[in-house]
């Protein structure tokens, strides 16, 4: 089983940027982990802050047997162009958020990818990531 792991803007600096919401680990080390956990499955990563990067990596992937776990930071709530990928694509796409986003600020509470992914998983830290990984693992078996 395939799983792609995309990072959105920012993203880059988690361990470093506002660690009181985002924790004090980077996500490289938090993948060795994830991994190790999981050693059955192929888990790669991508991360870009770049918005049409994002939307080439999931035409690139989207077509292929991988399902894909996406945190798209403040794209979540501004990008059509993502919805759009999302939608395009065949590969399923679960919404990946640190911080419990509906806690935050009004301009959070909005997304943009929520309606064209499987399902949204927020509030859980890093855990978030490992919790749509089962999401995912429960899918492929159906
Ligand atoms: C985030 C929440 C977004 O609102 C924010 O812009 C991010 C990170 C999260 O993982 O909690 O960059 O997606």
């Amino acid at each position: 089983m395939k799983i792609l792991i995309i990072n959105g803007p920012n993203l880059n600096l988690l361990g470093v940027r506002e660690p009181t919401i985002y924790g004090n680990t980077g996500f490289d080390s938090y993948l060795v982990k994830l991994k190790e956990q999981y050693p059955n499955i192929e888990i790669s990563y991508f991360q870009s802050n770049h918005e049409g990067v994002l939307v080439d990596k999931l035409h690139e992937v989207g077509f292929q047997p991988v399902g894909i776990i996406l945190n798209a930071g403040a794209y979540t709530h501004t990008s059509v162009a993502l919805a759009d990928a999302i939608s395009a694509i065949t590969a399923p796409v679960i919404e990946v958020h640190i911080s419990n986003v509906m806690r935050r600020e009004q301009f959070r509470h909005h997304s943009y990818i929520s309606p064209v992914c499987v399902g949204t998983i927020a509030g859980f830290g890093l855990d978030s990531y490992r919790l749509a990984l089962e999401a995912l693992i429960n899918i492929c078996k159906e």
